[in-house]
């Protein structure tokens, strides 16, 4: 875009001098070209869809929390967090991947443990991480070998991420 700014640019002033009647209509389609690339570019958020019921795929069916977080788990999936994965992603900034912070209000967490665990199948499948590795250029979210112990703690820590 920042490429061909000038050239379009110079292609409106000539526009202007040349054909002063037509100027408002032309410029009106640039901007409107213009916010479009922006918002593509930027702003991609809002095209990743978030489906609450969509548990993903792999080995964890119908997974819920207790009420209450369990501070040590979390402890320990914070743990796990720093060795394996904030190589990309940091808890509560876009990264590399995503952040951590507010999974739960766009994710089921029977999806986030099948991503944690099986994200290979997840990336080919799964429309919404189809749409996350879209979003984040191809990155994969590569496959940990994470044990279920270990996705268990880092969903539990996911929670205490303010
Ligand atoms: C090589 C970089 C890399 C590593 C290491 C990595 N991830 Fe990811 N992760 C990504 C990228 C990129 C995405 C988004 C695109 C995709 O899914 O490929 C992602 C997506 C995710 C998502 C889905 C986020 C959302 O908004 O729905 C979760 C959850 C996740 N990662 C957790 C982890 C955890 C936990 C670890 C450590 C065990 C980890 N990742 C290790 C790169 C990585």
């Amino acid at each position: 875009m920042k490429n061909i700014l000038p050239a379009v640019l110079t292609l409106f002033s000539f526009m202007m001098i040349s054909c002063g009647g037509g100027e408002k209509k032309e410029k009106f389609t640039y901007q409107t070209q213009k916010q479009k690339n922006t918002s593509n570019s930027n702003d991609n958020a809002k095209t990743i869809p978030v489906d609450m019921d969509n548990q993903g795929i792999g080995p964890i069916k119908d997974f819920t929390f207790e009420d209450s977080v369990n501070q040590e788990l979390a402890s320990i999936g914070e743990g796990v967090f720093k060795a394996k994965c904030t190589a990309c992603h940091k808890p509560a900034q876009k990264f590399i991947g995503p952040p951590m912070k507010g999974i739960y209000e766009r994710r089921n967490p029977t999806w986030v443990m099948n991503i944690l665990l099986n994200p290979d199948e997840m990336l080919q499948k799964d429309p919404v991480a189809k749409a996350l590795l879209e979003e984040y250029n191809g990155v994969l979210m590569i496959n940990q070998n994470l044990t279920e112990d270990e996705a268990r703690a880092l969903a539990e820590y996911f929670r205490t991420i303010k």
